[in-house]
Parts: structure tokens; C-alpha cells; sequence
């Protein structure tokens, strides 16, 4: 049987942390096998809302595709392309906004998200600072487009994302009544399970916020931010009996990223006040350490060569106008405009 195919973007936000390793990254890896996967660097969606603030989005967006490669998603069996570089999205989503109900986008619990983050992040409150732009409000209309373009069936995102895709699932089925065709299927969302990794403070893991650990970070650094993890607040001193269901990070990286025999050793030793909080987190700097090395080792070589991955991401940005041209010769044809 033919693979279907499946469609999942990331904002060129630069280097991943290890949040994205265990929520996303290693998922996409493992659907590389079951799937044609398209995986593109959302450059067009960054600047929905960093639209003056491009000093630094080349060096992200290859940072995003280094990630990816060191991590494992392979060019040989996954198309990896810059949206950008594929023009036949943007003209998918023209026509996709036409016939786009405002209300649709208007009520779309994410982007309200989205646009409350912005307002409370931006000190600029003068009128012509744009609460909301022609361009941000269009963002499921474009991801529908990314999505459509390549007639993805499969879009594994995570729960934020939802509400876009309904939106999505809302627009083929209209396209295809408008205009009487079928060329559009309703692209079904593959919900990423894994728990969110939390950051060293035990907030939410994020570049923004200061508490993340990169996949490239290098081990010095590492095992630094490691010894930061907030512990189990109620131990004292180290002999004291630990409880590593209270321990806010360091035992929650321990179940994200090492084997059953050392996490069972670790709760053991713990509970029993046999290992103190600093010694268990230097073993667990080790442990994340050596987990990384060969993708970080990967990344180094890519990164010596980075022409080699451009070559990759205009190879695959060509894989991906090819099959966004042939929707596009039938769209153009259902809407009789060429
Ligand atoms: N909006 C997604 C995010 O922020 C990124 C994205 C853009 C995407 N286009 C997409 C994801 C198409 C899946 C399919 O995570
Ligand atoms: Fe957490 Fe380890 Fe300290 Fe126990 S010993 S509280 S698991 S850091």
C-alpha cells in the first residue's frame, strides 16, 4: 500500500532544546518509517509575529534543520524544506483566504492565545503598534495551505495546535463544495503524547524563559543548567529521606531519559536518604551527557559542512514544490483561474 502522506512544521525559533527532543523530534523520527513525511521550518509563520525582528532568522532556521538532521530525521526517507522556498503554498493560501469566513480565524482559541502573549509581551502600547496583523490573523489559513499543499492526511501536533487544524479540516471541506471537486482530503491530527518536559525551574520548558536545556548546549554547559533543577523542596540535608515524586525536575529527567534499572536505583536510594540531591544530579548531567553526545557529535560535522545542508533543504524545497504544483495545476483548474 501506497505510504499516506504526513505534513509537520516548526517555527524557525533556532536551536531546539530537550523539551522538543522528547516531545516532538523523537515522535518524527519513529513516523519517518510508517510515513512520507514532509518536515519544514515554518519561516513564514515566525514572522506572523517576529515580523520586526529578523536580525537572526537565517542562523535559526538552519539551526532548527541541523537539530533535526543530528537528531535523526533522515533526508533520504523525509522531504525537509524551508516553507518560504516553496511558492506554491503562498498561492494556496490566497485562495484559501477567499473563501475563509473572518469568524473562523476570528474565534480560534490559539491565535486569541497567541495574540494575549504578544500584548503582554510588547512595551509598545502607541497605536500604530498592531495588536493583531492582517498576516497573524491569517496563521490557520496558511498552516491549512502548508498542510494542503502537499495533500498531507497526517498532521502529528501537539494539543495547542488542535484548533487550528479543525480549522484546516473546515476549509477542504469547503473548498471542495465551492468549487464541486474532491482534491482535497480532511487532514487528521496524530496527537504527540508525551508529557511536556518541564524547564530547570520546573516551569514550562522554554527558550523565552531561560530554563532550557539546547540539544546542542555542550556538556559543561549541560551539567551546569542540570545542577540547577529544582529537587524535592522539603529535603534539608542529604541524608534525609527524599521523595522523588515531590522532586519538582531532576527525577522527572531521570524518567524522561534513562533506563528503568537507574530510575527504580534512584527512587530506591532517594526515599532510603542514600544519595544527596547535588550528587544525584551530577549522575543525571552524566547521564543526559552521554545520551547526547553522538547527536551533538552529528551536528558538529553538519555544522562544518553546512553547505551540505543547504543542499538537503534546496533538494527537499524542490521535492515539496513538485508535489505542491501538482495540487496546484488542479486547484487552479477548480477555481478556472488558470
Ligand atoms: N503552528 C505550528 C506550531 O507553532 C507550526 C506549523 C506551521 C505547523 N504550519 C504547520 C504544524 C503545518 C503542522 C502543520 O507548532
Ligand atoms: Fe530528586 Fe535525586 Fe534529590 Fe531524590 S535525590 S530529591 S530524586 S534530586
Amino acid at each position: 500500500m501506497e505510504k499516506l502522506n504526513l505534513v509537520s512544521g516548526m517555527r524557525s525559533t533556532g536551536k531546539l532544546h530537550l523539551g522538543h527532543y522528547m516531545g516532538v523530534i523523537t515522535n518524527w523520527v519513529k513516523l519517518q518509517e510508517e510515513y512520507n513525511c514532509f518536515f519544514f521550518v515554518a519561516d513564514w509563520h515566525a514572522l506572523t509575529t517576529k515580523y520586526d525582528k529578523t536580525q537572526n532568522l537565517k542562523q535559526d532556521k538552519l539551526d532548527v534543520v541541523l537539530d533535526w538532521l543530528a537528531c535523526g530525521i533522515n533526508p533520504e526517507k523525509s522531504t525537509i524544506y524551508f516553507q518560504s522556498k516553496v511558492l506554491q503554498i503562498a498561492e494556496l493560501h490566497i485562495l484559501l483566504s477567499m473563501i475563509t469566513p473572518n469568524n473562523w480565524v476570528e474565534r480560534d482559541p490559539t491565535l486569541k492565545d497567541m495574540v494575549k502573549i504578544l500584548k503582554s509581551k510588547t512595551e509598545d502600547t502607541s497605536e500604530n503598534m498592531p495588536q493583531m496583523s492582517y498576516g497573524l490573523l491569517g496563521y490557520p489559513v496558511l498552516m491549512s495551505a502548508d498542510i494542503m499543499a502537499v495533500n498531507g492526511a497526517v498532521v502529528p501536533v501537539g494539543v495547542d495546535q488542535l484548533a487550528h487544524l479543525e480549522i484546516t479540516r473546515d476549509i477542504a471541506r469547503r473548498f471542495n463544495n465551492i468549487y464541486n471537486t474532491e482534491i482535497f482530503n480532511e487532514p487528521k491530527p496524530r496527537l504527540t503524547e508525551v508529557p511536556l518536559l518541564v524547564g530547570v525551574d520546573g516551569q514550562k520548558m522554554g527558550k523565552s524563559f531561560q530554563n532550557d536545556i539546547k540539544i546542542s548546549d555542550d556538556e559543561n554547559t549541560t551539567s551546569k543548567k542540570i545542577m540547577q533543577c529544582i529537587t524535592d523542596r522539603s529535603r534539608a540535608r542529604k541524608d534525609d529521606p527524599g521523595h522523588p515524586d515531590k522532586c519538582e525536575v531532576a527525577f522527572k529527567y531521570y524518567q524522561a531519559f534513562s533506563d528503568g534499572d537507574e530510575i527504580e536505583q534512584t527512587k530506591c536510594e532517594c526515599t532510603l536518604g542514600k544519595r544527596g540531591c547535588a550528587d544525584c544530579k551530577r549522575r543525571l548531567g552524566n547521564i543526559i551527557n552521554e545520551k547526547f553526545a553522538p547527536i551533538r557529535a552529528k551536528r558538529q560535522e553538519y555544522q562544518k559542512d553546512v553547505s551540505k545542508v543547504y543542499d538537503i533543504i534546496n533538494e527537499g524545497s524542490k521535492k515539496a514544490a513538485i508535489e505542491a504544483e501538482k495540487t496546484m495545476f488542479k486547484v487552479r483548474e477548480a477555481v478556472n483561474i488558470g
